[in-house]
């Protein structure tokens, strides 16, 4: 079994030029196969608003709910290193809000860092929660849960003017203590940039492949969530039509009448059947 990274082999990832691979996961059994197929990080994203309750973006998301997220993933993934995404509310009020929710994270579902939306406009929360002793992971660029101020989820930095913002936002997030950065949907220069001026570790979620590692939601990644698929979202395989196909399959045999099969059945101990119906008789 491969041991648990800490920050400090995602620091030596990036003196090595060793790329960091992530994935979101939800449930304990995703987060099992994330751990056999050797993922570094697994987020416990508030994406699971999407990905599984159906809503139409994260901003309903409570924290309860990754809670309960965070705790089914470790114990699918005990020995991956596991950050908890602080939902929207959840750290907008204060710092003291920030602070006691981040600190939920690890007492509750002994996550090993969270994650927060926005730059410079957050940088004294990163700061809070970094002072209380928690690892800090910073995430720049689309930030979903402020989308509808963004103007929906569009790519951001395409201009030099936004660009300079986003290494502004980047720069601040270093300066308040976060110990990576995540950057989501700006163009490759700008996250070269940015991976290239910062000492934390800096992570793509369609950032480009210049960054020191990757991000992906899973159930973009297996084909999974078909509400729509982001640019940067390479498919590895279908489930959507593999789970369907398998369903249809189900039903044919059901309503054909060739499932259950004798192997699928607990026949009664020899002798007993004879007894059973001579009883029901009386
Ligand atoms: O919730 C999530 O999965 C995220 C990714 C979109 C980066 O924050």
């Amino acid at each position: 079994m491969a041991k648990k990274k800490s920050i400090i082999d995602f620091y030596n990832m990036k003196a090595s030029g060793d790329k960091v691979c992530w994935l979101t996961s939800y449930d304990f059994p995703t987060a099992q196969f994330a751990e056999a197929a050797g993922l570094d990080m697994i987020l416990v994203g508030d994406s699971l608003g999407m990905c599984v309750y159906g809503y139409k973006g994260t901003v309903p998301v409570t924290m309860d709910q990754c809670i309960v997220h965070c705790e089914a993933v470790r114990r699918g993934a005990p020995n991956t290193f596991i950050v908890g995404d602080m939902p929207f509310m959840s750290y907008q009020t204060s710092d003291e809000a920030a602070v006691e929710n981040a600190g939920r994270f690890l007492k509750e579902a002994d996550v090993d860092a969270i994650k927060l939306e926005g730059g410079v406009r957050v940088a004294s929360r990163i700061k809070a929660i970094v002072e209380a002793g928690i690892v800090v992971i910073g995430h720049i660029g689309l930030t979903p849960q402020s989308s509808g101020a963004l103007g929906g989820h569009k790519a951001q930095g395409r201009t030099a003017k936004d660009a300079a913002m986003v290494v502004e936002d980047a720069l601040a997030v270093q300066e308040a203590g976060a110990q990576m950065l995540l950057v989501e949907a700006v163009p490759p220069e700008v996250a070269q940039y940015i991976t290239e001026t910062l000492t934390i570790p800096v992570f793509s979620i369609g950032a480009g492949k210049e960054c020191d590692g990757q991000l992906l939601i899973v159930s973009d990644l297996i084909g999974q969530f078909q509400a729509f698929t982001p640019k940067f979202v390479k498919k590895y395989c279908d489930v959507a039509g593999i789970v369907t196909d398998a369903m249809k399959a189900y039903c044919k045999d059901v309503r054909g009448g060739s499932f259950p099969e004798d192997q699928h059945c607990y026949h009664m101990i020899e002798g007993e059947k004879e007894k059973f119906l001579s009883e029901m008789k009386k």
